[in-house]
């Protein structure tokens, strides 16, 4: 079978002789000592299934305890004298260590239940996979933050919104009778990392996905997915009472449609005892919401809230609104979310991207992160690619993901201590990932773009876990162990992420691209039907200058981060050159303190940008004798594609922003083409 990347990181191809025979020592035989369950048996699976492709032998599964036995055990099985932290693990984390059994030194795989042990036993996996000895593993993890969701924005036709990888994953007009195989490997992979929800159809809802035939299908998936943790969530469409139930109206304390939801949920939770709850896009671009109704975002989610509550499921009500009359749209989630602290039900997340505007190559964290103590927040990534190339650009995000994570809110902690609820003492706690997959054989549209999945669900599992650390990882399980060829590819995947900012919108520029679907530059469109979408609104470049003023000056958007924050970014001279012309309106000679004028540069950074980009292709044609025909082909071919691209949006940035400036390239600059 051609290396088409269908096993994503989960290949278990065989190790070198020597670290077969490590391996096969201290992987004899499994031996369960836990109640039999579903996803018991998917650990014990997964683990025969690893050591058989790692080590060539299928290790044996048995009840006796020898020495050489792998064992998964729970807490309430455990054998006496097996001294472990347990009441560190919680329900999901989980043990690895070497001990003495009944006078056996065996390797446990320990939890206080079997998605623990699950969990546990694809960590063992890959530690072994990505070379640590098996008889060294020494390891204690437990997930920081509850829900870790994926977010497919999937159509019931099967068309993906953003997505660039084939048509969805679920085939509903074979659900629920057929169930393709791909849904156990789709399972599989998010329990590999730790992801344990899917929201399976898209924010922009149709009311269809709550009707009875949806329902089932949703429930069939649900059935599937169960044994591996992960649990079923769906977008509801705010208006389904009017669409679906015939009522008059959708206004949330109207005890009509209060009733509605309350039996619509009912229902759902007797097809799926285990339903996740709710995701909504409730006023925000076109769609309908509790406004419509005069009410606020909180009548709406609390109503939503209410008919979950008896079951255990949250609202993740999304803070994504802007509209056609807001000055900045940057400004418009704050203004309307953050004067609602405090008064969302307690089943209520309120779900924020991680920056102001929308999934740009780099943004400002999202002031609301930290301005809503008594809010649980959940941070909405985006692993689909929109604005960054789409799957042909290779972009890791890992860098993204941590830099927003680590951005300090000036509120006492970073964005992640306010999502994995410890800086406001959260007991409910969230993160979600705009997913990436479809039914193309690599699942993702190109091969590096599975390393996006794996990053956020490894970031989303403990947020504080080194970006570096995760890529090494992923290379490790995914394409070689082999140090030195490990590390140049993980090299080029750190290398990326600064490279599209700088090739594409340096500097803290913003929207800047094409029209519509995205892809490439249009810094010059000006006509679209709303100021905000255009990216001359963003960039509002003119003969004195370029960049947002987002100062007291202007927008005064600043003013919404806590203030250690705001006064660094207030000021350009204490704002990061990254972010300048988010916040900055500045004119073309204004000096950088690289020495250079602004304008200069700017040209510097898309230059540099194409330059890195140049590095990745050259770097991996010297990976030739390390990755495997198929693969290398593919992916010098997607960076012949970014390559151009990165080109073309150099040259067609600079030529525009130098028709507005009207100022000639610098000397010892190269004319664009
Ligand atoms: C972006 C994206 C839309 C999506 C929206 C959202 O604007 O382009 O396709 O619906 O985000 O997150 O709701």
């Amino acid at each position: 079978l051609a290396e088409d990347g269908h096993e994503l990181w989960l290949r278990y191809r065989p190790l070198t002789g020597a670290a077969q025979a490590r391996l096969l020592a201290e992987a004899r035989e499994v031996v369960p000592l836990a109640a039999p369950s579903p996803t018991l048996q998917a650990a014990v699976q997964e683990l025969r299934r690893g050591i058989a492709g790692l080590a060539g032998r299928e290790p044996a599964l048995t009840s006796r305890l020898r020495a050489g036995a792998l064992v998964l055990v729970t807490r309430s099985q455990a054998p006496p004298g097996l001294v472990l932290p347990w009441s560190e693990l919680g329900a999901e984390g989980y043990v690895l260590r070497r001990v003495h059994l009944r006078g056996q030194a065996v390797t446990v795989i320990a939890a206080n239940g079997d998605l623990g042990l699950l969990y546990g036993s694809f960590a063992w996996l890959r530690a072994v996979q990505t070379g640590a000895h098996p008889a060294h593993v020494d390891t204690q993890s437990a997930p920081r933050i509850g829900l870790r969701l994926l977010n497919h924005w999937d159509n019931l036709d099967r068309h993906v919104e953003r997505g660039y990888a084939g048509a969805s994953l679920w085939d509903w007009w074979k659900l629920p009778d057929i169930l393709d195989p791909r849904y156990v490997d789709y399972a599989r992979a998010n329990a590999s990392l730790g992801l344990n929800g899917a929201v399976l159809n898209n924010v922009n809802a149709k009311a269809d996905s709550l009707t009875a035939p949806f329902i089932a299908k949703a429930a069939a998936l649900a059935a599937v997915f169960r044994p591996y943790g992960v649990r079923v969530y769906l977008s509801a469409r705010f208006s389904a009472p009017v669409e679906l139930g015939g009522l008059p109206t959708a206004d949330p304390l109207d005890p009509a449609v209060r009733a509605w939801w309350q039996v619509k949920a009912d229902e759902i939770y007797r097809a799926m005892p285990d339903f996740g709850g709710f995701l909504v896009k409730a006023n925000s671009e076109g769609q309908p919401g509790p406004q419509d109704y005069g009410r606020s975002h909180a009548d709406g989610a609390n109503m939503l809230a209410q008919a979950l509550a008896p079951h255990g499921g949250v609202v993740l009500w999304r803070a994504f609104v802007y509209a056609a009359d807001a000055s900045d749209r940057a400004g418009q989630a704050f203004a309307e979310f953050q004067p609602l602290d405090g008064r969302f039900a307690p089943n209520v997340i309120v779900q924020v991207k991680n920056g102001p505007i929308d999934f740009q190559p780099r943004e400002p964290f999202h002031p609301l992160f930290g301005a809503m103590p008594r809010t649980p927040l959940a941070l909405e990534l985006q692993i689909t690619k929109e604005y960054l190339g789409f799957s042909t650009h290779l972009v890791h995000l890992g860098p993204l993901f941590q830099e927003v994570l680590r951005a300090d809110t000036g509120q006492g902690g970073t964005v992640a201590r306010v999502v994995d609820g410890t800086l406001h003492g959260q007991r409910v706690t969230a993160i979600a990932g705009v997913a990436n997959t479809g039914a193309d054989r690599n699942w993702c549209g190109s091969h590096f773009d599975q390393a996006n999945w794996y990053a956020f669900g490894r970031l989303a599992w403990d947020p504080d876990q080194d970006a570096r650390t995760v890529a090494r990882d992923w290379v490790a399980q995914t394409f070689t162990a082999q140090p030195a060829a490990r590390d140049a590819i993980v090299q080029m995947m750190l290398a990326s992420r600064e490279a599209v900012v700088d090739y594409m919108t340096p500097l803290g520029l913003h929207h800047l691209m094409a029209t519509g679907h995205h892809h490439g530059p249009g810094p010059w469109v000006d006509d679209l039907a709303r100021a905000d979408w255009n990216p001359t609104y963003f960039h509002r470049a003119g003969r004195d200058g370029i960049g947002f003023d987002r100062t007291a000056t202007g927008s005064n958007a600043v003013a919404q981060y806590a203030a250690p924050v705001a006064q660094r970014w207030a000021d350009p001279r204490t704002t990061p050159p990254e972010l300048l012309l988010w916040f900055h309106h500045l004119p073309w000679d204004y000096g950088m303190p690289s020495g250079r004028t602004l304008w200069a540069e700017l040209i510097a950074r898309y230059d540099r940008g194409v330059a890195t980009v140049e590095d990745m292709a050259r770097r991996w044609q010297a990976l030739k004798p390390d990755v495997d025909a198929e693969r290398h082909a593919d992916v010098a071919a997607h960076l012949a594609v970014q390559l151009r691209e990165a080109r073309w949006w150099r040259d067609a940035c600079i030529a525009y922003f130098q028709s507005v400036s009207g100022l000639p390239l610098p000397a010892g600059t190269r004319p664009p083409g």
